[in-house]
């Protein structure tokens, strides 16, 4: 499993995979963080294409084309907004991992790339978050070899050490 589960820090704009996710919010007509940096890259026509979606509910996904981005396919997920963890956000924000991965099984994509949703503007506990997506991923990819490969893609060294310890407990049968 570990080799299909693998958390690298860089630009997942620059990622030449089947599909990113993008962690947008539910109007799907863009914003900051990834979500600003995702249609930037992949230029006009991703909004294009978005605008004829009509959004998506939070911790379900959407896809489109990626346009000038090197990957195929643009997931797209409204993560939950972290609200203190009484209204669901955890199960959420699992729906978001699982939406997206039933989404790439259902449209070929064998290589699919994350960022960590949700752990940015709307404030999910990065800790907790972390778990929560490996957990979710490992539990889709032990039933879906279709899928061959899913990465986390972190921004930042402090994102990456959670993913890496998330993973590292997960294989450690914590
Ligand atoms: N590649 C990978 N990860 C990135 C990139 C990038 N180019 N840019 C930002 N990130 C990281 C952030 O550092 C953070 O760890 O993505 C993670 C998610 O942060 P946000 O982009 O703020 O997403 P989120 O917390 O889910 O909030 C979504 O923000 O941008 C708006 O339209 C979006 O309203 C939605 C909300």
């Amino acid at each position: 499993m570990q080799e299909r589960i693998q958390i690298i820090q860089g630009d997942i704009t620059r990622q030449n995979v089947d599909a990113i996710v993008n962690a947008a919010n539910c109007s799907l007509l863009g914003g900051g963080g990834v979500d600003g940096a995702i249609h930037r890259a992949a230029g006009p026509e991703l909004l294009a294409e978005c605008r004829t979606l009509h959004g998506c509910e939070t911790g379900k996904a959407k896809i489109t084309k990626g346009y000038r981005l090197p990957a195929k396919y643009v997931i797209h997920t409204p993560g939950p907004i972290w609200q203190g963890g009484r209204y669901g956000e955890r199960e959420l924000l699992a729906s978001c991992y699982r939406s997206c991965l039933e989404l790439a099984s259902a449209n070929g994509c064998k290589t699919v790339d994350f960022p960590s949703i949700s752990t940015g503007v709307y404030h999910f506990p990065l800790k907790c978050a972390s778990q929560i997506a490996i957990r979710t991923i490992a539990g889709y990819l032990a039933g879906h070899p279709e899928i061959e490969r899913v990465r986390m893609v972190c921004f930042d060294a402090d994102t990456e050490s959670f993913y890496r310890r998330a993973l590292e407990e997960l294989e450690a049968g914590v």
